[in-house]
C-alpha cells in the first residue's frame, strides 16, 4: 500500500474560495489550528466569476434600501423555495461583512461622496451591488487571501480530497486525499471539517465553471451520509460567450445589463418585453421609452426587463434562439455600445472589454456581444442548519455554493459573494462552537483509508479500459442535452439510464503513466463525484414535476403550489459511494414566521 503523509488539525476546510477563506479566518480567530485544503492554486476559485458585485442592502445609492427588501427580493427570486432563515441572516448580515472586507483592504468603487458604490442587478429592487469594476470576486478573494495568509493559516494547495472519514460514533474524523503534483497520498485528522468546495458545472458542456467545478464536496457529503436538497435547481446564467466555440460558456457579467446593456434578437427587437411574468409585471417597464428613462434616472419609473431574475432572462433567450431569432452563433445580442460611451464601458467593465477584444476580436464599445445561457451555479446542495452551517453529520459543516437552501430555486446575481462571507463566517463559528462542546478526539480507520487509496489507484492497474476524457465528454453532452435549461420527463429518465451505464464505464477506467501531475488520473478521480452529482440533479428533476426557478419542465410548465412547499431531500446509505442507491424524499419546508410573511404583504 502507498505510504501516506499525515496531519492533525482542529478544523480542516476543503475549498479555498470566498467561503473557505472566510471560514478559515473565523476559526483561526477562535484560536483553532486550521488548515485550508484546495485542489487548485490558492486564489483560483469560482468566486472570481462573480464579477459584477456583492449584494448588500447598505443603502448607499438608495437610502430606502434595507435588509427587509433584500430578504424579500431574494425569496421572490428563489421562487420561495429558499430556507427563509438563511435568506434572513444573509440580508441582515451582508452589509457588515462588506464593511469588514473594506476594513481588511478591499478597494470598492465609490459614490461621489465617498461611500461604497452600488450597481443594479437582476431581481434586486435597488442598486445594491458593491463592486470593483467587473472584478469584484477577484478583489474579494484577494482581500480574504491576504488576511488569511497574515494569520498563519496552513494552506495545502493542489491537494485533492477523495473522501471524508468518520469515527465509529458517526462523528467526522478527517479526510483522505492526494497531492496533485506528486500523486502521494495524505490524511488529515480533524475535530471538524468545513466543506467549501463550490459547484458542479463541469458536468455540463457549456459552463462558466473552471476545471475544479466537479461537485467533489456535494458527492463526498452524500457518500458520508449527509443529505442534499433541491439538486435539480441549477442556474444557467443568461449571458455567457457563445463564440468562438473554444471559449463558449465564459461569463459575461450581469453588470453589463446593470450598467445599461440591452438584449436584442436577430431582428433588432428588445425581446425581453415579451417575456415578463405576472409576478414581476408591476415593477417592470412596459416600453423601451419607459425603460430608457429608468437608465437615465434610476429613481424614476419601472425597471427594464433585462433586469429580471436570471432564470427568466435565460429562458427567454433560449426561446428566442429556438424560434429562429438568434444570433449567427446561436445566442442573442447584448448591446451596451448604443447607450454608453467607450470611456464609460472601459472604466466600468474593463474585464469584459479585454475578454471580448482578446478572445473574440470584438470591440464592445462599438459592437454588440453574442451571448447565451451558460451553466454558472447550483442552488441545491448540502442540507445545513441556517445559523451554524452544520450538516446532519456531527462535526461536518458546509458553506457557500456547496450548501443548499439559501437561494431556493434561483439565485439572484450578487447574492453568492454575500452568501460566501456571511455563511463562511458562520461555518467557522459553528465549527468552533462544536469543537468547544465536543469531547475526545475522533479517530478514523486505517482500513478505510487503505480502501480509498486502493480504489484511486485502480485505473493504473488496468492494461486496457475506458479513457476518462471519453466519459467526461459523454457526460457533458448528456447533461447539456437532457438535464439542461429546459427538461422533459422522458429526457431525464433517459439521462438516469445513461448515467448508470457511465458508472459501469467509470469503474473500468484505465490510465497510463505515473502519478506525478497526471491529468488523466486526476480526472479519473473526479468522475465519481461528477456522476453522483449528475444523478442527484436528474433524480431531483424527475421528482419535481413543475417548473420553478432554475428547474424548467416542458411537460410541467407551471409552478405547482404544493411542490413549492417541499425540498427534494436526497440521501444514500453511508459508505456506498458512486454506486449507492440515492433516495429522494420530498420534505416540507419549515413555515416562515408571521413577521417575515408580513414583509410580502407590505410589498403589495
Ligand atoms: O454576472 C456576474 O457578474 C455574476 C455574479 C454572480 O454570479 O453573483
Amino acid at each position: 500500500m502507498a505510504t501516506t503523509e499525515h496531519h492533525s488539525y482542529d478544523v480542516i476546510i476543503i475549498g479555498a474560495g470566498g467561503a473557505g477563506l472566510r471560514a478559515a479566518i473565523e476559526a483561526k480567530e477562535r484560536g483553532l489550528k486550521v488548515a485550508l485544503v484546495c485542489k487548485s492554486l490558492l486564489g483560483k476559485a469560482h468566486t472570481v466569476m462573480a464579477e459584477g458585485g456583492v449584494a448588500a442592502a447598505m443603502g448607499n445609492v438608495y437610502e430606502e434600501d434595507n435588509w427587509k427588501v433584500h430578504f424579500r427580493d431574494t425569496m421572490r427570486g428563489g421562487k420561495m423555495l429558499n430556507n427563509w432563515r438563511m435568506a434572513q441572516l444573509h440580508a441582515q448580515e451582508s452589509p457588515d461583512r462588506v464593511l469588514e472586507l473594506e476594513a481588511w483592504g478591499a478597494l470598492f468603487d465609490r459614490t461621489k461622496d465617498g461611500k461604497i458604490l452600488q450597481r443594479d442587478f437582476g431581481g434586486h429592487r435597488y442598486a445594491r451591488l458593491a463592486h470593483v469594476g467587473d472584478r469584484t470576486g477577484l478583489e474579494l478573494i484577494r482581500t480574504l487571501q491576504q488576511k488569511a495568509v497574515s494569520m498563519d493559516i496552513d494552506v495545502f494547495m493542489e491537494c485533492k480530497i477523495l473522501r471524508l472519514l468518520r469515527d465509529d460514533n458517526g462523528r467526522i474524523a478527517g479526510a483522505v486525499g492526494y497531492w496533485r503534483p506528486t500523486g502521494e497520498f495524505i490524511t488529515f485528522a480533524a475535530k471538524a471539517v468545513i466543506l467549501a468546495s463550490g459547484g458542479v458545472g463541469k458536468s455540463w458542456k457549456y459552463t462558466s465553471n473552471s476545471w475544479e467545478g466537479t461537485g467533489d464536496g456535494h458527492a463526498m457529503a452524500l457518500w458520508a451520509g449527509a443529505e442534499l436538497i433541491d439538486m435539480e435547481c441549477v442556474q444557467f446564467h443568461p449571458t455567457g460567450m457563445v463564440w468562438p466555440l473554444s471559449v463558449r460558456g465564459i461569463l459575461v457579467t450581469e453588470g453589463v445589463r446593470g450598467d445599461g446593456g440591452v438584449l436584442r434578437n436577430s431582428e433588432g427587437k428588445r425581446f425581453m418585453f415579451d417575456y415578463v411574468a405576472d409576478m414581476f409585471r408591476a415593477e417592470t417597464a412596459e416600453s423601451e421609452e419607459e425603460a430608457d428613462k429608468w437608465y437615465d434616472d434610476h429613481t424614476a419609473g419601472r425597471r427594464p426587463p433585462e433586469l429580471l431574475p436570471r432564470d427568466e432572462v435565460a429562458r427567454s433567450i433560449n426561446a428566442e434562439v429556438k424560434a429562429g431569432r438568434g444570433s449567427p452563433h446561436g445566442g442573442v445580442f447584448l448591446d451596451i455600445a448604443t447607450r454608453r460611451s467607450a470611456e464609460f464601458i472601459r472604466r466600468r467593465l474593463p474585464s469584459m472589454y479585454h475578454q471580448f477584444m482578446e478572445l473574440a476580436g470584438v470591440d464592445i464599445t462599438t459592437t454588440p456581444m453574442e451571448v447565451g445561457p451558460t451553466l454558472h451555479y447550483i442552488m441545491g446542495g448540502v442540507r445545513v442548519d441556517a445559523d451554524t452551517a452544520a450538516t446532519g453529520i456531527p462535526g461536518l459543516f458546509a458553506a457557500g455554493e456547496v450548501a443548499g437552501g439559501m437561494h431556493g430555486s434561483n439565485r439572484l446575481g450578487g447574492n453568492s459573494l454575500s452568501d460566501l462571507i456571511v455563511f463562511g463566517r458562520r461555518a467557522g463559528m459553528g465549527a468552533a462552537d462544536f469543537i468547544e462542546g465536543a469531547s475526545g478526539e475522533p479517530t478514523f480507520s486505517q482500513a478505510e483509508v487503505d480502501a480509498v487509496i486502493a480504489e484511486a489507484l485502480e485505473p493504473f492497474s488496468r492494461e486496457s479500459g475506458e479513457n476518462p476524457y471519453d466519459i467526461q465528454h459523454d457526460l457533458q453532452e448528456l447533461m447539456q442535452a437532457n438535464v439542461g435549461i429546459i427538461r422533459t420527463g422522458a429526457e431525464i429518465d433517459e439521462a438516469l439510464e445513461q448515467l448508470e451505464v457511465m458508472k459501469d464505464r467509470a469503474a473500468n477506467v484505465a490510465v497510463k503513466g505515473g502519478r506525478i501531475y497526471n491529468p488523466a488520473w486526476n480526472l479519473a478521480t473526479d468522475l465519481g463525484a461528477m456522476l453522483t452529482v449528475s444523478t442527484c440533479v436528474a433524480l431531483g428533476a424527475t421528482h419535481r414535476k413543475e417548473s420553478r426557478g432554475g428547474h424548467t419542465r416542458d411537460d410541467f410548465p407551471k409552478a405547482d403550489p404544493e411542490l413549492g412547499k417541499v425540498n427534494m431531500v436526497l440521501s444514500q446509505p453511508q459508505g456506498t459511494g458512486v454506486r449507492g442507491a440515492v433516495k429522494v424524499d420530498p420534505q416540507p419546508i419549515p413555515e416562515m414566521p408571521e413577521e417575515l410573511k408580513a414583509l410580502f404583504e407590505e410589498a403589495k
